[in-house]
C-alpha cells in the first residue's frame, strides 16, 4: 500500500506532470486490499497531461501491473459491474465493444453475458491487448477478442455493435466530440453507447481539475449527433450514461 502511495505521489507530483517526461509510471504494488480511492487515484500517474495526444507517456503499457488494481476483486464493492451490465440491456447475440477494456475487467463479463454473440475489446496500449487476448483464451471465451486503438480512432468498423461501453476512459480522451462521432458510427441501427466516469465529487478517481461532469459528457455527445441521458441505474462516485443516434 505505501509503496502504491509512493509511486502515486512521485507520479503526480513529480516526472508525470511535467510535459517533457516521457517515463511510464505503473503500479509497483501488492495494493490487493484497497482498490478504492488509492489505487483509481493512482491510474492516473503520468497521464496528467491527456493519453490521447499521441500517446506519448504510456502509462497504461504494463498490463501485468494494472491488473492487480483493475482487477482486484474490492472493485467490486463500489463498481456495481452487475448494475452496469444491467443498464446496457444485453441479449445473449449482441455484439458488444469494450472501448479502452484495459485488462479485461468488463470485458470478460460482458462475454460472459453474450455466449452467442461477440465482445471487441480496445486499448491504445498493446500491453492491454496482448494480456486481454492471452486471458481471453485462458479463461475460454472464445467469443472476446482484444485490437489495438489509436488516441483518435476506435478501431470499430462501420454500423459493427449493438452496445458500446466506454468506462473510466472519457476523461482521458484528447478530443472527445470527434471520438464521440467515431463510437457513434459504429453503432448498429438500434444500437446504444454507455459511459461510466468519476463525478466531481467522486472519493476516487482523478484529480478533480481532470474529471469531466456528466453535463459535459451529455454535451459531447450531443455535439456529436447523438442523444444523451444520464441512466436511471446509478452508481456510487460514477455516473453511467446512455446515448443512442437519434
Ligand atoms: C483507467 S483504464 C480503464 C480500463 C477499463 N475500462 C476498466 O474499467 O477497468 C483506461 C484505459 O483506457 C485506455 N485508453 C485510453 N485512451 C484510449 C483510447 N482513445 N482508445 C482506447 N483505449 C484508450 C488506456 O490504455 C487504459 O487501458
Amino acid at each position: 500500500m505505501r509503496r502504491l502511495m509512493r509511486a502515486f505521489f512521485a507520479a503526480t507530483l513529480g516526472s508525470a506532470c511535467s510535459s517533457a517526461s516521457t517515463r511510464a509510471v505503473v503500479p509497483t504494488g501488492d495494493d490487493g486490499s484497497d482498490h478504492g480511492a488509492r489505487s483509481h487515484d493512482h491510474e492516473h500517474a503520468g497521464r496528467h497531461e491527456g493519453h490521447g495526444v499521441g500517446g506519448a507517456h504510456h502509462a497504461f503499457a504494463d498490463a501485468d501491473a494494472w491488473t492487480k488494481v483493475f482487477d482486484d476483486p474490492g472493485r467490486d464493492a463500489w463498481q456495481h459491474p452487475d448494475d452496469v451490465l444491467r443498464a446496457l440491456d444485453l441479449t445473449p447475440t449482441m455484439t458488444v465493444a469494450d472501448v479502452g477494456a484495459g485488462t479485461g475487467y468488463f470485458a470478460v463479463r460482458l462475454a460472459l453475458a453474450v455466449p452467442r454473440g461477440e465482445v471487441i475489446a480496445t486499448d491504445v496500449e498493446p500491453d492491454m491487448v496482448r494480456f486481454l487476448n492471452e486471458r481471453a483464451r485462458r479463461v475460454h471465451l472464445p467469443n472476446l477478442r482484444a485490437i489495438r486503438a489509436t488516441p483518435t480512432a476506435s478501431g470499430l468498423a462501420a454500423g459493427s455493435v449493438d452496445r458500446i461501453l466506454v468506462v473510466h476512459v472519457w476523461h482521458h480522451l484528447a478530443d472527445r466530440v470527434d471520438f464521440a462521432r467515431d463510437l457513434s458510427a459504429a453503432l448498429r441501427p438500434g444500437g446504444k453507447l454507455f459511459v461510466v466516469d468519476f463525478g466531481l465529487t467522486a472519493r476516487r478517481g482523478p484529480p478533480t481539475n481532470l474529471r469531466v461532469t456528466p453535463e459535459a459528457v451529455i454535451a459531447e455527445l450531443a455535439a456529436a449527433g447523438m442523444a444523451a441521458k444520464v441512466s436511471p441505474i446509478a452508481l456510487p462516485d460514477q455516473y453511467l450514461i446512455e446515448a443512442h443516434r437519434p
